[in-house]
């Protein structure tokens, strides 16, 4: 027995000294291009995750309320086109509130598979959902769900499994990753599967631009979060306050476009790795795409889904859209 858990932890700790390294090299690799970058994953560490959910509230960010309205005013039906006994897997699952809506509305739900990267928040939300929902068999998966998820055996019988994808992260990858993912999702649910998925669309580039940019400096936080991130844990000494947030739009891609300016030239070390940064030099930390309703729709089918349902709010700023197979039996 005594055995037993000692290697279970070690094994977790060889997991940490994996992922740290995983991290640098991706870090170094990153900042040692033309055009620096960054992967957005990096951002969701038990600080970013807490951040995320205070930019959800800002006045400026519309995606988030605009998909919890959706998800209320057209609850029944999504219930009633997903059916009784479904297995809902929720793709970076962050606090668990809007599938709260769906499983409230849903016949007989089978078990819920939260799945993040942020380990911290994932086990303190599935803990919460359990207590709220007594019946449901929660199983929690911490990962990155750009891998190919391995499903908890108790699904695997699962009559039909539908993934939650809301929050228009799919709007975060480019447009081959977006099709790998979807593909992969699709492999997950088998044809048999649906997934239900919120998208932020197309619209004045003000209106967009302004949730990227609240007054509060909620976002700018998040952004710069990742720096500090790098500080505590690969031994950086980044200074925040020589860094700018950049949120902007490039309306030829579609796309907004997050990226750390340096304020000045200056020298970074990280894990006694330095690099040099001109003035107004930039990190590329994120893209978050914008689609029409066409644009969508062509996405999808390019990975073998069909956008069966959409539902859309009355100014049309957002949609959240079911889809199901196209090869479907
Ligand atoms: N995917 C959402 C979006 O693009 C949420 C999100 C991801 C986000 N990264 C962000 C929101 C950075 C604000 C800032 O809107």
């Amino acid at each position: 027995m005594l055995k037993h858990r000692s290697e279970n932890l070690l094994t977790e700790k060889n997991m940490e000294i994996l992922e740290a390294k995983t991290f640098l090299d991706d870090v170094i690799n990153g900042l040692s291009l033309t055009q620096k970058q960054l992967s957005p994953k990096y951002f969701y560490d038990e600080f970013g995750a807490e951040i995320f959910e205070r930019i959800c509230t800002t006045p400026e960010y519309y995606p988030t309320r605009t998909e919890t309205m959706i998800l209320k005013n057209n609850v029944a039906e999504i219930a009633q086109r997903i059916g009784p006994n479904a297995a809902l897997i929720e793709y970076g699952s962050g606090a668990l509130e809007k599938v709260k809506i769906i499983l409230d509305a849903l016949e007989n739900p089978n078990a819920l598979v939260p799945l993040d990267i942020s380990k911290e928040q994932l086990n303190m939300a599935a803990k919460k959902i359990k207590t709220e929902f007594p019946h449901l068999n929660v199983l929690p998966l911490t990962g990155d769900f750009t891998k190919l998820v391995k499903l908890p055996k108790e699904l695997l019988n699962a009559e039909k499994k539908v993934a939650f994808f809301p929050g228009s992260t799919i709007g975060n990858f480019e447009k081959e990753g977006a099709i790998d993912f979807l593909k992969s999702v699709r492999a997950t649910v088998g044809e048999n599967g649906l997934m239900l998925i919120g998208v932020d669309l197309q619209k004045d580039r003000d209106t967009i631009l302004k949730a990227y940019n609240d007054e509060a400096g909620v976002t700018a936080e998040f952004n710069k979060n990742i720096l500090m991130r790098i500080n505590r844990e690969l031994d950086g000494n980044f200074n925040l306050n020589d860094f700018k947030h950049i949120a902007t739009y490039n309306e030829e891609h579609h796309r907004v476009e997050m990226h750390l300016r340096s304020l000045t030239v200056q020298t970074v070390c990280i894990s006694g790795v330095n690099f040099h940064f001109d003035l107004h030099e930039t990190i590329h930390t994120e893209n978050c795409y914008k689609y029409t309703h066409e644009s969508f729709s062509r996405l999808v089918e390019a990975a073998g889904f069909l956008a069966a349902d959409t539902w859309t709010d009355s100014e049309g700023l957002f949609t959240v859209v079911l889809l199901t197979s196209k090869f479907r039996p």
